[in-house]
């Protein structure tokens, strides 16, 4: 099983500008943060991802770095990140940089160098074309609408950013740009950071020439997918960077590589490939999208059974070959508990029940801070309050096309990337005790209701079963390392399955409904010697496994010995 230490963790996001602000300027900082990190030792968790932090001029939230080396003065000063790094490993946690290598802001020094003029030493840097045909070199859709083409006049030629216009994409075929990287990589590393995760890694090369995209089925956002996206130089130059820096730290790496499956994740992930330790992979993430061709906001139902699909084959593929990283929620994605369950009645045991889910899988569990609490989407009144630059861009390329605003809105409240990016929410006071000052982004008005001192406070709250569940995992290694099986594969409501490592076998049973579904443990499992190691409700006190009438999103794990089975 190649037992490693991270795959055994459990890792905790923190969306800086959102968790805690400490000096009263509406913009959570790294001082909030250290004052909460009692908090998530008490929670349990290992490794704290730290979502951009650096200089930026914060066009996306951070993911657009002026200088690799500095700290956004809003969020504090580089002491202020050594206190916060030598706190974190006083309390036995490890920290992980989120580190964007895809693109630069586009007041990095770099990019004003190589904007300058055409001759400049820094004009490789970056991605240049002259135009065609009086428009854009190519036909290419950037993630954040539009071309992906700037024109700038100064030079008379376009840049490239398949983000917004002030994300720049770096030029990864000039040898000095990689150079420059690699030592700034190596600069963190020697301050003793524990892990990177790799921005948007999976584009870093381009299809040679650049040429124009030919997919007419597809609509606008992925129709270039394929000439941007794990083409085969991105291992070459993921392997250099493993062998030039990378090998000589025990450190953890995940990468953010959409659209690919698992059995090309191992191109990734695949053990000895020198590259990275797990990926985050996305399939889940687009169940509730018309068509994987259709863009994230054309939401429709999704479906328990497609979810086990995916769920499964990546579980199977990645077993002894490669890793998993899981994860419902993060900073890109709606919240957890509004997408795949119930934010209303059943919002505890729902949450509950999704975090069973996660924390059982083989992989490595990721948590997105808030979810531990319940923490649900929000639905601002007008477009004026969200603060998001794919939200915002959505809204007027929608606007401009005719769309009716509810249309839109409709939309922007399912999938809006600012579902999760509101204040996190500890107390009762104003604010959610986020901020004494105003909030950059307005704090979801069910704090009152919804808050880590509330769920401090009740034994059977959100917080206290994360708490249990990842004591569990410092437990059993079956829940780390056990092999995967589904069962039921077809039921529409319930989704089973089990562990085994050894002699130890786990068998979770999940009902992702408000229903009374009936579970029956298959014939093979025996229950003897079977114990509940975990719940959210109270067991029944004549429960027959064999006839089990679960409750509305009931989950329960169980451990047995796996040569009890009768065969
Ligand atoms: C993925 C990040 O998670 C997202 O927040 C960002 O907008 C893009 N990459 C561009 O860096």
């Amino acid at each position: 099983m190649n037992p490693k230490w991270w795959k055994e963790c459990v890792v905790y996001q923190i969306y800086p500008i959102s968790f805690k602000d400490s000096n009263g300027d509406g913009i959570g900082d790294l001082q909030g943060i250290i004052s909460k990190l009692d908090y998530l030792q008490d929670l349990g968790v290992n490794m704290i991802w730290v979502s951009p932090i650096y200089k930026s001029p914060y066009h996306d939230n951070g993911y657009d770095i002026s200088d690799y080396l500095d700290i956004m003065k809003e969020f504090g000063t580089m002491d202020d990140f050594d206190t916060l790094l030598r706190e974190i490993h006083a309390r036995d946690m490890k920290l992980m940089m989120d580190l964007v290598l895809n693109h630069t802001s586009h007041e990095h020094p770099w990019f004003l160098e190589s904007r300058s003029s055409r001759d400049n030493p820094y004009r490789d840097f970056y991605i240049w074309r002259k135009g065609k045909n009086s428009g854009p070199p190519n036909n290419w859709e950037s993630y954040f609408s539009g071309s992906v083409w700037e024109y700038d006049s100064l030079t008379d030629e376009y840049y490239l950013h398949l983000y917004s216009k002030y994300q720049p994409d770096l030029n990864w075929e000039n040898p000095v740009v990689v150079d420059k990287l690699h030592e700034m990589i190596e600069w963190w590393l020697k301050k003793g950071v524990d892990g990177f995760r790799f921005d948007a890694i999976s584009h870093i090369v381009k299809a040679a020439g650049l040429p124009d995209a030919d997919n007419p089925n597809q609509t606008a956002t992925v129709r270039a997918y394929d000439l941007f996206s794990h083409l085969d130089d991105v291992h070459t130059l993921l392997q250099n960077l493993f062998d030039n820096v990378l090998y000589l730290y025990d450190i953890m790496t995940v990468g953010e590589t959409s659209g690919l499956g698992p059995e090309q994740a191992l191109n990734y992930v695949g053990d000895g490939r020198r590259e990275l330790h797990m990926t985050f992979q996305f399939e889940h993430m687009y169940l509730d999208a018309a068509s994987a061709g259709s863009g994230k906001w054309d939401v429709v139902p999704w479906s328990l059974v497609k979810l086990k699909e995916i769920i499964t084959n990546w579980q199977k593929v990645l077993h002894r070959r490669g890793w998993n990283a899981n994860y419902l929620c993060n900073h890109d994605q709606p919240r957890s508990v509004s997408r795949f369950g119930n934010d209303g009645q059943y919002r505890v045991k729902s949450a509950q029940m999704l975090a069973t889910f996660i924390h059982m899988l083989e992989g490595t569990p990721y948590i997105f801070q808030g979810e531990e609490i319940g923490m649900t989407n929000i639905a601002f009144d007008t477009i004026d309050q969200y603060r998001d630059v794919e939200t915002l861009n959505y809204f007027k390329e929608k606007r401009a096309e005719g769309v009716p605003e509810n249309e839109i809105m409709n939309a922007i409240y399912k999938k809006s990337r600012d579902n999760a990016r509101t204040p996190m929410q500890w107390d009762h006071n104003e604010h959610a005790g986020f901020t004494t000052g105003v909030p950059w982004i307005r704090v979801n008005p069910n704090y009152p209701e919804i808050n880590v001192e509330e769920d401090l406070k009740n034994p059977e709250s959100i917080f206290k079963y994360y708490k249990k569940l990842i004591a569990l995992r410092k437990k059993h290694k079956v829940i780390v390392y056990g092999e995967y099986k589904l069962l039921y594969p077809t039921h529409e409501e319930i989704y089973a399955y089990t562990r085994r490592l050894d002699n130890d076998l786990l068998v979770v049973i999940l009902n992702f409904s408000d229903r009374e579904p009936i579970f029956q443990m298959p014939d093979e499992i025996n229950l003897k010697g079977i114990n509940m190691l975990i719940s959210n409700y109270l067991p029944g006190e004549k429960d027959d496994l064999y006839h089990l009438k679960l409750r509305p999103y009931e989950a329960r794990v169980y451990l047995g010995k796996s040569h009890l089975h009768k065969h």
